[in-house]
């Protein structure tokens, strides 16, 4: 049997259209943000929607004010047709595409800015990366009026900053965080590792290679986060194609630095791996 296609929807005032009819019916809306080319990690956010939401809205942009100025806009993956096959066999019910002139009127001059949590990490990387996520982010949930949203943390920072957005702003819709969806080797999925040419696809492993040893190091007893990072830096270092961004060790809410990891604790790094960029991490739990 053909699964279901999802109904694909481009403009705000069918958008709306379509959702009234389904509130109108009482049912929970869903909401999954994505810039399309859609791996099974963005997979795995639909199911989560639809686990607990009666309705589930896939939104596909490729968000032109979140790319900084020598990024990877244009070449940035647009698969429409297979992102419409595989929402249909993960069962999401409608998806909205629009275009960028639907998105961002014309003068468009409003922002939305996370102040503190945003400035780190990717934020010190991309300055102006964040306020492009959350300007649209807001955007969407306005635009949809979901009861909950679904974010991976694949994108750790961004889930933070979205949360905070949502609770600063008091938006309704619930922020739920998904786990990071893997490859067999370890490699978090991303439509950027489509870039990878295939001696940097096998080197692009160093990166989930370096936090499974920094947990090994933390579940031995190794407490000391310079130790730590020093060794996750030989880790990778061994890729002669990988230059470190930042490696870091942080206090999973404010992003903080900590020199001691004394309970739960975010490893956090970013990779350019031959002239691909990427992101992973994960929580360590000391005395697990
Ligand atoms: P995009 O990179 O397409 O990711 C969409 C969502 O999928 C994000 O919440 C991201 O964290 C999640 N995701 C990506 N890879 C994942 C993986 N391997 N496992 C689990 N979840 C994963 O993130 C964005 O788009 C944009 O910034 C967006 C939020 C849509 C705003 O434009």
């Amino acid at each position: 049997m053909q699964p279901n296609s999802p109904q694909l929807v481009t403009t705000i005032d069918e958008l709306r259209k379509k959702l009234l009819e389904v509130r109108r019916a009482g049912r929970r809306i869903g909401l999954v943000p994505t810039m399309g080319a859609l791996h099974e990690g963005h997979l795995s956010l639909v199911l989560a929607s639809r686990e607990s939401c009666d309705f589930t809205v896939v939104t596909i942009f490729v968000n032109p004010t979140q790319f900084g100025p020598d990024e990877d806009l244009d070449s940035y993956p647009r698969t429409l047709d297979a992102d419409m096959r595989a929402l249909a066999r993960c069962g999401a019910d409608l998806v909205f595409a629009p275009a960028n002139s639907e998105v961002y009127l014309p003068g468009h001059q409003t922002w939305v800015e996370v102040d503190t949590v945003a400035k780190p990490l990717e934020g010190s990387c991309r300055p102006t990366h964040f306020r492009g996520v959350t300007t649209v982010v807001m955007k969407l949930f306005n635009m949809v009026g979901a009861e909950a949203a679904f974010f991976g943390q694949k994108d750790y920072q961004q889930a933070l900053v979205i949360r905070r957005m949502a609770d600063d702003l008091n938006v309704p819709t619930e922020i739920h965080i998904c786990p990071i969806i893997r490859e067999a080797d370890g490699l978090a999925m991303s439509s950027r590792n489509a870039y990878l040419s295939s001696i940097a696809r096998e080197q692009a492993v160093v990166l989930s290679k370096s936090l499974r040893l920094a947990e090994e190091l933390v579940d031995r007893g190794e407490l000391d986060a310079g130790q730590i990072i020093e060794r996750m830096r030989e880790v990778i270092s061994a890729a002669d194609l990988a230059k470190i961004q930042y490696i870091t060790l942080a206090d999973p809410q404010t992003l903080e630095p900590v020199e001691e990891i004394s309970g739960e604790t975010l490893a956090a790094l970013a990779v350019v791996v031959e002239d691909t960029r990427l992101i992973d991490n994960c929580l360590l739990l000391p005395g697990k």
